[in-house]
């Protein structure tokens, strides 16, 4: 739809019904708590969640794009008009992202954290289990693939990862990334990891693809597998309630299996961990507390 007809129709006025003289009265405007309401019945996605003064800010200058200035004609708008519907969506997730976000804490990943966690579930006769939630287009769960399939553990590791907004899955499956998407990767890593596509364009080996499986789920409100040696939750929450972080923490801590790790974003240390039952361990490394005999403490921490 052009623009211009989206904006016309979109600014169209709703009329609610009639007076008593059989006049025409228009609807009355919404306040963003009703547009919320209406949001999550559609979406399931409660922005009530999120940071309130970011979000609102968000929304409205997409509305302003548009010349709206009433939610109740925006919301019409969503559920009319599925391309609007899905920037929506996109404005409100921000999918920014990119392969091996802070390198140095990769590196951490793969020197401290991954061969323990490979021992650990070697010694359960079990896959290692990961899970990265918040993946966006996913470039951060790759990322744990490459590093796992240099070590040898791909074959042996089961890598979940979820997002909110199924667009950016869709993109996730097909693995496509273009140059300026590469520039943490190495020459090695680019000719190992991708084929090149023409046009700039680069494919995520089919391995690669196999190896993670991409899937649909809201942080906020949908239920939590449990048993994960890592969990990549990183650059989420940033946009989350205290309160919304809060039981997103317990949840989290919950999916994880003893001596499990939680990974998270540069600009967000867990302050209060040890009430979630979390020892840090590195940084934006916790680990998951557990009874431990007190000659093993030293060894659980290498900060
Ligand atoms: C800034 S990106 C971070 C991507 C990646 N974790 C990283 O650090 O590069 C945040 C992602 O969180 C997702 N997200 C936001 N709210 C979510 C929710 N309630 N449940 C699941 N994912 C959510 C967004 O769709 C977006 O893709």
């Amino acid at each position: 739809m052009e623009a211009r007809e989206a904006k016309a129709r979109a600014c169209r006025i709703p009329w609610a019904g009639q007076d008593s003289a059989g006049s025409p009265v228009p609807a009355a405007a919404w306040d963003f708590e009703t547009f919320a309401q209406h949001v999550y019945a559609k979406s399931g996605i409660d922005l009530r969640a999120y940071k309130r003064q970011q979000m609102q800010r968000r929304i409205n200058s997409l509305m302003q794009s548009l010349g709206i200035e009433d939610y109740r004609i925006y919301f019409e708008l969503l559920d009319k008009d599925r391309g609007r519907y899905e920037e929506f969506l996109r404005r409100l997730t921000i999918n920014v992202t990119e392969f091996f976000r802070n390198p140095e804490r990769y590196d951490d990943l793969r020197e401290k954290i991954l061969p323990e966690l490979a021992r650990n579930a070697a010694r359960r006769g079990e896959p290692l289990k990961i899970w990265s939630a918040g993946c966006a287009d996913g470039a951060e769960p790759y990322s744990v693939a490459m590093i796992l399939a240099e070590m040898g553990l791909l074959r042996q590791a089961r890598i979940l990862a979820t997002d909110v907004d199924v667009q950016v899955l869709e993109r996730a499956r097909a693995g496509v990334f273009v140059e300026f998407e590469m520039k943490n990767i190495s020459s090695q890593r680019m000719q190992r990891f991708f084929v090149s596509g023409g046009q700039g364009r680069f494919q995520v080996v089919e391995d690669l693809r196999r190896a993670v499986e991409f899937r649909r789920h809201d942080l906020l409100q949908d239920p939590y597998e449990s048993g994960f040696d890592l969990i990549l939750c990183r650059n989420v929450v940033i946009y989350f309630t205290e309160d919304a972080k809060h039981s997103l923490y317990r949840r989290l801590v919950g999916a994880l299996a003893e001596q499990g790790i939680l990974f998270v974003g540069g600009t967000e240390p867990i302050l209060r961990y040890r009430e979630y039952g979390l020892d840090l361990v590195g940084q934006g490394f916790y680990r998951r507390a557990s009874r431990v005999p007190s000659d093993a403490q030293g060894r659980r921490h290498w900060v």
